[in-house]
Formats: structure tokens, sequence, C-alpha cells
């Protein structure tokens, strides 16, 4: 088998063709005893000697200057060691887009809960007393904290396929809808933390951090020092869903103060400052229209939006991405305003852009369905186009049309009957599907392989932030190398270790998996050579090496250690081929017909996530992400006051996460089987983000289903599903 990925190097040899059997198998998390007794060390857990405790003083207007705090009475509290207010640390990086250099220094304010001091004391209490007393004087500006009540907004060109305007104008059929949906927030359960220690001019931070070869760099460039004087640890990462791409104002404080008081400085951020002062997901604005022939066949697809952010943050929720390339039409059409308001920073929630766009965009294709009078699963499958719809590119491997039928089948989809047709006492019963979608990506990333008999260390400075690198790259490794997976140890989260992707965008096993599966293919070539034969005549198993005339135990074979490093380049993936994963969710949702009240009675995905590299990190992935869309359609939502923009639902306790009662017992995921040679050497395609994508439309569109009318207002609460 040829692998048709496209790389400077000869061609990678095939995970396939080791056959250990590794890879893929459902293995539990070689971390996880260390998570449930508690012994795997968080940023927050970790404390040094001289430690001092910081708590971040935060803006309580929209806009305006700092024009002075009375640092004099905090510091006069018992245990309060020193205000900061840097210029530095009230720079608010740029969280959403990592590896960017963070903006807005100095003494402005752009939102109420910004970080404009730091107050460090001996103790956490100490710390936090000061920073609650801290008074402020400051300059007012009037500005607009809601999209629709600023007239600053970025209008974007159109992106277009084909004539829009004419097709839209002639459609038989049409449907025409304006949706919204919330705010959001990752509410990763570990807080964002930082402790930092320098050494001389050098700096060690322990943060939760996602990316952290690219939070090295925004550190150095906050503090105005070079990026070879910082190191980042972060070897357990409590979640993250975007939070943590980029670097954290607590991060920039710890660093800042440990510097300025000579002794190792910890921030950990309490629950309501991670709701104020990190990024969250824009609320969206999204107007979805199709047109069609009366024979039920697409002809105009357009999907515009409104999103916000902060003056001079270049992220904007990609609203309408998968809208993009999941069905065809003679014309498409996508524009995006992007509001400029005096609120938290907007930036990359789980799944950004189709974690929302898809709510509206699944929406309005099963709406499309109901008026052409047709089943919402036929339309999608007659729709499904040849080629990716903007730009002809073949797709490199699509598997979403058998996810749609499989689902169908096995959720009974054939008993739904008409809308509004079935009940269970008070309750009324309705099942809806939506299709799911998320573009694959890979991200440059490098890792090192060490092997000394028949023991293996991987090191790479990528991160595990739940999701199952540090067992993944295990099973990799042990593959290539014909060991056992409790034979190879993985260092991660180090930024000393070869730069890796990081986790996010779905991007994290594919890529720092393709890099040790390359640093993994280096050492085999070393093996062959000791052994005296050609990688291709190598076999590798059960800790021995076999050549056409030798064998030979590892443990005998490589007396001295050999390393093997290796990095995959961005974007190598072949430019004439589109990647992404697909799916098709399926739910059963339960509405009381007096109070409103929606239970979801149980859910299906199906998805095609190219090679899986272990069933059970990738299944936990998947469902994950469909709780997220329970919630997204049904509770989710951050919400503000719309006089100062203050963040009102700032904790777990206001903001609704779904919880075991909100999840149904019969929760389903289903992987078909696939292979995408065009992705990645390792064939396989991101799934963390495609869990979610789509989920949420398919409880609104079982919704629907049940109660025979439509809501386009998320979440659905009960007051607007009756
Ligand atoms: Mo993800 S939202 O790129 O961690």
């Amino acid at each position: 088998m040829t692998s048709k990925f496209t790389m400077d190097e000869p061609q990678p040899r095939l995970l396939d063709e080791t056959g250990q059997g590794v890879i893929g198998t459902p293995m539990d998390r070689t971390d996880g005893p260390k998570k449930v007794s508690g012994t795997a060390e968080y940023s927050g857990d970790h404390s040094v000697e001289g430690m001092a405790h910081g708590v971040l003083v935060r803006a309580t207007i929209s806009r305006g200057k700092v024009r002075s705090m009375d640092t004099d009475a905090v510091k006069s509290i018992e245990g309060v060691i020193d205000v900061i207010t840097d210029p530095r640390l009230i720079r608010n990086p740029a969280q959403g887009m990592a590896g960017e250099a963070p903006v807005q220094p100095g003494d402005e304010v752009h939102y109420h809960g910004q970080p404009i001091a730091l107050v460090v004391a001996e103790s956490f209490e100490a710390a936090r007393d000061g920073a609650q007393r801290l008074v402020v004087d400051y300059e007012v500006e009037e500005a607009a904290s809601a999209p629709d009540e600023t007239p600053d907004t970025e209008v974007s060109d159109p992106v277009t396929a084909g004539d829009f305007d004419a097709v839209w104008s002639s459609a038989e059929v049409k449907v025409d809808r304006n949706y919204t949906t919330p705010s959001q927030v990752a509410a990763a359960m570990e807080p964002h933390a930082a402790l930092a220690e320098w050494s001389g001019d050098t700096v060690t931070l322990r943060s939760s951090l996602q990316m952290i070869r690219f939070n090295k760099a925004e550190l150095a460039d906050s503090l105005g020092i070079d990026p070879s004087k910082v190191r980042i640890l972060a070897p357990f990462v409590g979640g993250g869903f975007g939070s943590k791409l980029g670097l954290g104002p607590e991060a920039v404080a710890a660093a800042v103060a440990a510097q300025k008081l000579g002794r190792p400085v910890r921030v950990v951020m309490p629950r309501q400052t991670v709701f104020d002062a990190i990024l969250r997901r824009s609320e969206t604005a999204q107007r979805v229209r199709f047109g069609a022939g009366k024979d039920g066949r697409i002809t105009a697809i357009s999907h515009d939006d409104r999103v916000s952010n902060v003056d001079g943050e270049g992220f904007a929720e990609p609203v309408s991405q998968a809208s993009q390339f999941i069905y065809g039409a003679d014309g498409l059409s996508f524009t995006q305003t992007l509001a400029r308001i005096a609120a938290t920073p907007t930036g990359s929630v789980r799944a950004p852009g189709e974690a929302v766009g898809m709510l509206a965009f699944e929406a309005g294709v099963d709406e499309l369905a109901d008026t052409l009078g047709v089943d919402p699963l036929q339309l999608r499958l007659e729709n499904l186009p040849d080629k990716h719809p903007m730009d002809g590119r073949d797709y490199s491997t699509r598997r979403l049309a058998d996810c749609l039928r499989d689902g169908a089948e096995r959720f009974g989809w054939s008993d739904r009957g008409p809308a509004g047709s079935k009940r269970d006492g008070d309750w009324l019963i309705g099942m809806g599907m939506a299709s799911a979608a998320r573009a694959n990506m890979l991200i440059q990333s490098a890792a090192r392989v060490r092997l000394t008999g028949d023991k293996a260390i991987v090191e790479t400075d990528m991160t595990d932030i739940g999701t199952g690198t540090y067992t993944i790259l295990a099973q990799i490794t042990a593959e290539m190398l014909g060991l056992r997976p409790d034979q190879v140890e993985v260092r991660l989260g180090d930024s000393d270790l070869p730069g890796a992707s990081g986790s996010g965008g779905s991007f994290g096993a594919s890529s720092a998996g393709s890099a040790t599966f390359l640093a993994a293919r280096k050492l085999r070539e070393q093996i062959a050579e000791k052994l005296g034969c050609s990688e291709d005549d190598l076999t590798l198993q059960g800790g021995r090496a076999r050549g056409d005339n030798h064998e030979s135990a590892l443990s005998e074979l490589i007396t001295e250690e050999i390393v093997g490093e290796a990095s995959i380049e961005a974007g190598k993936t072949a430019e004439s081929h589109f990647s992404a994963g697909f799916g098709a969710h399926f739910a059963e949702v339960a509405v009381n017909e007096w109070t409103g009240e929606v239970r979801v009675r149980r859910m299906l995905g199906v998805m095609s996530i190219g090679r899986i590299l272990n069933e059970k990190t990738a299944r936990s992935q998947a469902l994950g992400g469909m709780i997220w869309g329970i919630g997204a359609a049904l509770t989710e939502e951050m919400e503000s006051d719309r006089r100062d923009g203050h963040i009102v639902t700032r904790d777990l306790a206001n903001y609704h996460v779904p919880v075991h009662a909100d999840v149904p017992g019969d929760m389903q995921v289903v992987f078909l089987e696939e292979r995408d040679d065009w992705a990645n050497p390792i064939q396989s395609k991101g799934v963390g983000e495609l869990g979610i994508s789509g989920a949420g439309a398919a409880v609104i569109n079982a919704i629907a289903h049940a109660t025979g009318h439509r809501v386009y207002d998320y979440p659905c609460h009960p007051d607007r599903v009756l």
C-alpha cells in the first residue's frame, strides 16, 4: 500500500504494515491512575519554597482608563506584599490566536473584568482581600457592550461560488430564517493557573496551557525577553476547549510579579475570574437561506452571520465554516459582520464555527425538508456534492452518506412518523437528526523517540488536556517498534522538548502522532542497519528484531541508546484534496406539554474520522462533544448586563452545562471504518470537535418534530419551546 500523503521525504511505511495491533485498541489512559488518585500534579497544585500568592484585580468599567489606584491602603493589609501595576500585566494576550503577539498595552480598559493589577501576598486569602479592597479611579468612556448597540462593525467581502442572487431569486421553494446563539464559555474543569519562578534572567512557568510551543513565544513577547529565556511546563492540563490555546493574563502577571519581587509567584483564577477574564465564544446572529426546486434539489445556500470581539483582536468566530462544504448548490454566499464591542474578548471555544454555525444551518436544512414535504434524512442524502462546492477540490474521504444511512438504521428513523404525532402521557415525543462536519487540520509538530534495549521514551512538548495523548503516543511507538505500550514512556508538556502542535482544533493526535510515527520510523532504520537489512525487510515484534538473515532481541541489539527525531510540516495535506471529519447525529426528545421542559431520551452519533488511534479515547471525545451539543441546544448561555457588559452568569451554578441528570443513559457512538490517505501519514482525522458539530441541531430538530413548531433563538428554554 502506498500513501498518497505528499512529503519531501520518502513515502512513510504505514502503520498497517507493522502488524502489532496496538493502534486503535481501546486502551485505558496511561495517566488515568494518576488522575484519579490525585497524584497528577496540575499547575495550581504545585508549590515551591518562598512562593507568594497573586490575585488579579479586574476592571469594573467597560471602557476607559485607569487614572489611579490606592495601592498604599492595600499594602497596609497584613500579609500583602505588593500591588503590581506593571503595564505589561495589563496587556491583554490575544488568547484566541495562539502564537500571535498580545495586543492592547498600557492603562486602557477594554472590557469589564479585564485584569488591571495583581495583589501579591503571603497567602491566597490576604491577596484576595487586597484585590477586593483596591480602590481604582477610572476615566470612564461610553462604549457599547452588545453587538446590536455598536455602530462599529466590519463587514467581510462575501465568499461566493456561482451566482447566489440569481438562483435564490428564481428558487421555487425558499427558507429564510434568522437565528441567535448566546455567548458561551469553555468552562474547563481546571481553572486557569500559573506559577512563575525566575533563575537569573530565565523564567520557568508552570501553567495550564494547550499549546506550549506557541505559549513560550507569547510569554517572551509579553515580557520583552528572548524565547530562549522561557521554559514552560504543563505535564497535566485539566481541559482547555480553546480557553488555554493562548497564554492567559494570569501567566503574564505571575511572571512580572515574580521578577519584580525576586520570589516565585502563583496565580490561580477563581472560577468567576475565568468567566470574566478568559476568552468566551462570541454570541452570534445568523441568517440562513436555502433555495430549492420542488424536486428537492438545493439550488441556493447562504449563511450570513454577525459575531463580536473587542477592538484590535483578530479572531472572529468562523460561523459558516462547515456550511461551505457539506451540501452542494448552484449558488452559495457567505458574509460575516464583526461588531467591535467592550466585552470579554472572544476566541476559540470547542469547534469554533461549527459548534454554533451548525445549530442554525442544520436547523435550516430541517425546515427546508418540512417545507418541501420530504424526509430530512433523504433531503441531506440527495444534496451531497461530488466535490467541495466552493473550490472544486475532491474530498479526501467522506463517509457522510454512510453515516446518515447507518445512523438512521440503528436509531429506528423509519418509525419517526409525522411531527406532533407521538406522545407519552404529558410528554410530546420527537426525533431529530443533523449532519456532523468539522474541517480537519495538520499542524507542524516534532517528536523524539529514544530507545535503549526494549524500552522507549517519547519526548515532545505536546500536551495531554485529558484527551489521551500520553496513551496514543505510547500506542503509536509500541506499534512501530514492536513493543508493548507499557515499555514506552511518554514525556510531554515541557517546552524544552521538541516543539509540537499542542492540543487544539482537533489536530493534536494527528499532528503529534505523525511526528512520533516518523521519529519511530527513523529508529526502525537504525535498527535495520544494525541488523544488516533494509527497513522494508525489518520486522519488529514482541521486543525482537528480525531481518532477512538475522534475528535478535532488542535488549541485546540496542545496548546503547539510539535516537530518532522527526518533524511533520503543517499543511502538507495534498492541496488537491479537502479533508474533514463527517458524521450524523440523531436525538430523541420528550417535551413536557405544560412546562416546555425538554428531556433528551437518547442520542446516537455515527462518525467517520480516519484511522482510529484509540477507540476508547476517541469515543470519549465524541460523547463529550455530543453532551456539549445538549448544552448548546437546551441550557448553555452566558449573559451580560447591557449597561456595562459585565458577565452575570459567571459560575457553574448560573451557567448551565448539562449535568448527569440531563444526559440520557442511552448515548451511543459508532465509528465507521476509514483511513484518510490524504490527511497525514497515520491516516487519522480529528475527533474532539466533530462530536459537538451538529449534535445540538439534532436535539433542536427533535424538539420541532415533537411540538410541531420551531425555535430560532437558542438555547431552547422552556419559555421558548411552547
Ligand atoms: Mo480548540 S477550541 O481549538 O481547543
